[in-house]
């Protein structure tokens, strides 16, 4: 009888459900049966390469992974700055810094001709010597380039990749911007755009350059395949940038954990945000894809970057027409790719113009769903700009979901200790050095 009872006992104890009562959270199992399938929405792990999308001319090697990682914050090759004296002193991550979710920290990057850095990026000046059409910086407020993997076409526009939704886009390569001509050489999109990236970024590399920076064995490591005499360029460092790139997922965050099971990890307001994200608000229609960004372009009728004070952009912008600025069609015009949502909260502002201080004002800005940018003609405009009546307690919900659900905490396992030259970065100019505390 004895053990009978200890074994009831232990049955009820051990039992899943043991410490609720009324089995498992109702709210965790409506957020499954919205979600659907919970597995889409699972991100690798960065090892987990077999997972990742990947160029078949570029499969993911760790050798590569570990290169790209420091040339993405490595000063050393920044050799091609306008100025003599600015030289050696920015990276990909003066406009991707990790700290902020790999966006700036402030509205509108600034690399070449930038000074200063702030704790985060935030405090990013342009450099009194430059005239501000000399400056590296963009009409568009910079994309992020975690869980990029999962970007067919990069860019707010698309325009790169030969592939995807650039399948018979092909007459219009390299037209309003002369870098999407590299499609034609039908690398992966990353591939392709990082080349170009490198020289719009100022920065180069030769077998000298590489040598005398220290690098050779790692190019050497991680090319063993490409002949000598092509193994030191502008196309092996992006090919070794570009599966860095892939291997930055946010498989961390609380969303991420609840997918897989930890039900503990978001807060039941998050999960209160999920649901409308999934359901109600319709957020998915367009974020579908696993970064919860995907392919499809819309006009939501939000402000430009000139309008909110970015440097060497104006009214004229082709960035400012989206979609259609690449493809030159009528139909296109004023549509933006859909972006991923993590590590959101890290750095606002928001959209491709920086219009939106918070990610509370975005999402009230969908549930008045009236255009600000009166410029985009009616009809170009998405029927889903319009109002999407959520109480004040929805859109607090939906706000803590992008901002916390959404947030990988450990973002910094991404970022290397020290690069080869020592160099300070993101930035090594002096104020950026004294910002940092480095000597
Ligand atoms: C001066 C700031 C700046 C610097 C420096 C910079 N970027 Fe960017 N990056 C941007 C902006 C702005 C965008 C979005 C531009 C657009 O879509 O019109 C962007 C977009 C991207 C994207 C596309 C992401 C997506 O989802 O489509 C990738 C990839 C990227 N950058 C990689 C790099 C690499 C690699 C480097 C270094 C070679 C670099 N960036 C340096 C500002 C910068
Ligand atoms: C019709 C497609 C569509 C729907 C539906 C949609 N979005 Fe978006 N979302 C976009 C596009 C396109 C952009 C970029 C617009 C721009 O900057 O011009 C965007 C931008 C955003 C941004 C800013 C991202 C950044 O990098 O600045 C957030 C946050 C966001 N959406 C969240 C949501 C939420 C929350 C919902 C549901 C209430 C939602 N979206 C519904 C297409 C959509």
């Amino acid at each position: 009888m004895k053990t009978i009872r200890l074994a009831l006992w232990l049955l009820v104890v051990l039992s899943p459900w043991a410490c609720s009562h009324e089995g498992p959270d109702p709210l965790d199992q409506q957020l499954l049966q919205t979600i659907g399938n919970p597995d889409h929405y699972i991100l690798p792990e960065s090892h987990e390469f077999d997972k990742i999308p990947q160029s078949p001319h570029n499969p993911l090697t760790r050798e590569k992974i570990a290169l790209g990682n420091l040339l993405f914050f490595e000063p050393v090759f920044a050799n091609e700055a306008k100025n003599f004296n600015n030289r050696f002193t920015f990276t990909c991550s003066s406009c991707h810094v990790p700290e902020s979710g790999f966006r700036p920290g402030r509205m509108q990057g600034i690399a070449d001709g930038g000074y200063g850095f702030g704790l985060h990026g935030e405090k990013r000046i342009k450099h009194p010597v430059y005239p501000s059409d000399s400056i590296d910086a963009q009409g568009a407020r910079p994309l992020a380039t975690l869980n990029v993997a999962f970007v067919e076409n990069t860019m707010w526009n698309g325009s790169f990749g030969s592939e995807g939704k650039n399948t018979g886009t092909e007459a219009v390569w390299g037209k309003t911007d002369p870098g999407t001509a590299r499609n034609h050489e039908r690398l992966g999109a990353l591939e392709g755009q990082n080349i170009e990236g490198l020289i719009v970024h100022r920065m180069n590399f030769t077998r000298q350059i590489v040598e005398d920076a220290g690098y050779k064995e790692m190019f050497d490591k991680a090319f063993p395949d490409i002949p000598e005499s092509e193994r030191y360029s502008r196309k092996t460092a992006s090919f070794a940038i570009s599966a860095y790139l892939r291997s930055l997922t946010t498989s961390q965050a609380p969303f991420q954990r609840w997918l897989r099971g930890d039900h503990a990890a978001m807060t039941d307001q998050e999960k209160e945000g999920a649901k409308l994200f999934f359901g109600k608000a319709s957020c998915v229609s367009c974020h579908f894809e696993k970064n919860l960004g995907s392919m499809t372009f819309a006009a939501l009728g939000v402000d430009d970057l000139f309008e909110h004070g970015g440097l060497k952009t104006s009214i004229n912008d082709a960035r400012n027409r989206g979609r259609g600025g690449f493809t030159l069609q009528q139909e296109d015009l004023y549509k933006f790719r859909t972006p991923q949502l993590y590590n959101l909260g890290d750095s606002g502002p928001y959209f491709h113009g920086g219009s939106k201080q918070t990610l509370k004002e975005v999402v009230e800005y969908f549930n008045k769903g009236v255009p600000e940018n009166t410029r985009v003609p009616k009809e170009q405009l998405h029927p889903f700009l319009s109002p999407l009546n959520l109480s004040p307690q929805e859109v607090d919900a939906l706000t803590a979901f992008l901002s916390n659900g959404l947030r990988d905490p450990n973002l910094l396992r991404y970022k290397p200790q020290r690069v080869l030259s020592g160099m300070c970065f993101p930035n090594n100019d002096p104020l950026s050095k004294s910002d940092m505390g480095c000597f």
